[in-house]
């Protein structure tokens, strides 16, 4: 970690799952570095989920946190100015595929607005003859790659036909990071990220609310019968992929028309395993009995409802990580049971 030490870092999104975990990593593995981070704290899910996290980072003394949101263009200048971050990390986003047909006012506001605007600001970095930002990491998605049937998923499929507003957001992410890239030599790179789980995760993912169904009795339901297959990338190995990536921007080089080629890449994080989706459950079920979240004789045939796909799903999903593996010597490993547990763990202990 040390081509990240003495650096100003700033990290979007940072009441959020991956944004927290990143921001304890690289206070626990880089010396003397400070960490501006914002958010702001809606309420999408459980906002007592995002202070608890935002107090775990209390401890950090050079860390600042901001409540604002990305889309509004005065408070990221002004960050950007007093600041002055040599690697920005956007996480803010609006996630959740179903939501964006409820609310779809703000994927456009957080996720295109509020990336524009970062943008902007990485531009505007390099005014009068300043160093500016070195490298800006921005999370994407894997569900950009729609319901594209080749699998493994690779950065050299052609990912131009999103199946949600939140896709499109994403992928827009990638295409307007590119443009900014070229014609301003901003050094980028955007991560699809594959299923991210782990403790204090988001409560809209499948095993989260499988975990708060089960415990109160309901039934989950588990579609195409379970025939289903699934990278599920566990959050340590997201933030190792994450910090491995700052410290390695894009090199500038010049074409032989004399341009410049942006410095611009694209990495899968994900697994490259995909597991069933049954197989997931059981594990789940089973970690949940051994951390005492719910009863030894539990009933889950009784809790179980094997149901049709669902419009738009894919049966199979997973990453092609070679380009990770190749330019990072990184390449996720943690299986599913220990991850589940962990969560599970976690689980038990905050939820009593
Ligand atoms: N967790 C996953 O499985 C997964 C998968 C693919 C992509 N991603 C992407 O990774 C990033 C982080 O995801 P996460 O799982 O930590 O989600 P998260 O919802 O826990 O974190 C995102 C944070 O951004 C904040 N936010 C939203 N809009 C904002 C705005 N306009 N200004 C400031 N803050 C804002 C939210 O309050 C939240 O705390 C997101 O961009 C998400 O789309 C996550």
């Amino acid at each position: 970690m040390a081509k990240l030490e003495n650096k100003t870092i700033l990290v979007t999104g940072a009441a959020g799952f991956i944004g927290s975990n990143l921001i304890k990593r690289l206070y626990e593995e880089c010396e003397n570095i400070t960490v501006i981070g914002i958010d702001n704290m809606n309420d999408y899910y459980d906002v007592s989920l995002k202070e608890d996290r935002l107090k775990a980072l209390d401890v950090f003394s050079s860390f600042t946190f901001i409540k604002g949101s990305i889309a509004d263009k005065s408070i990221i200048t002004e960050i950007f100015e007093k600041y002055q971050p040599q690697i920005v990390v956007n996480l803010a986003a609006q996630a959740g595929v179903r939501y964006s047909i409820v609310n779809p006012d703000a994927y456009i506001e957080s996720n295109i607005i509020g990336f524009y605007n970062i943008l902007e600001a990485c531009r505007h970095s390099y005014d009068d003859g300043k160093l500016g930002v070195e490298h800006l990491v921005y999370a994407s998605s894997s569900s950009v790659y729609g319901s594209n049937k080749k699998v493994p998923y690779s950065t050299e499929d052609k990912v131009d036909n999103p199946v949600s507003l939140y896709a499109a957001t994403k992928k827009s992410d990638e295409l307007l990071a590119h443009a900014y890239s070229k014609l301003y030599g901003i050094p980028s790179t955007g991560l699809r990220f594959f299923t991210v789980y782990g403790p204090a995760g988001r409560p809209d993912m499948a095993y989260f609310g499988f975990t708060n169904k089960l415990l109160k009795g309901e039934k989950i339901q588990i579609f195409n019968y379970g025939n289903c297959k699934r990278d599920f990338t566990y959050i340590d190995d997201i933030v190792t992929g994450v910090c491995n990536v700052m410290k390695k921007p894009p090199v500038k080089e010049v074409g032989e028309d004399g341009l410049l080629i942006p410095p611009y890449k694209i990495y899968n994080i994900g697994n490259n395993n995909p597991e069933n989706l049954l197989d997931f459950v059981q594990i789940l079920q089973e970690e949940l009995i051994r951390a005492k979240v719910l009863p030894e004789d539990y009933d889950f045939e009784a809790h179980k409802e094997l149901v049709a796909m669902q419009a738009g799903d894919v049966p199979i999903t997973y990453a092609d990580t070679s380009a990770l593996e190749c330019d990072f010597g990184f390449k996720p490993s943690t299986d599913l049971r220990t991850g589940l547990r962990k969560f599970a763990e976690w689980y038990k202990e905050y939820y009593g």
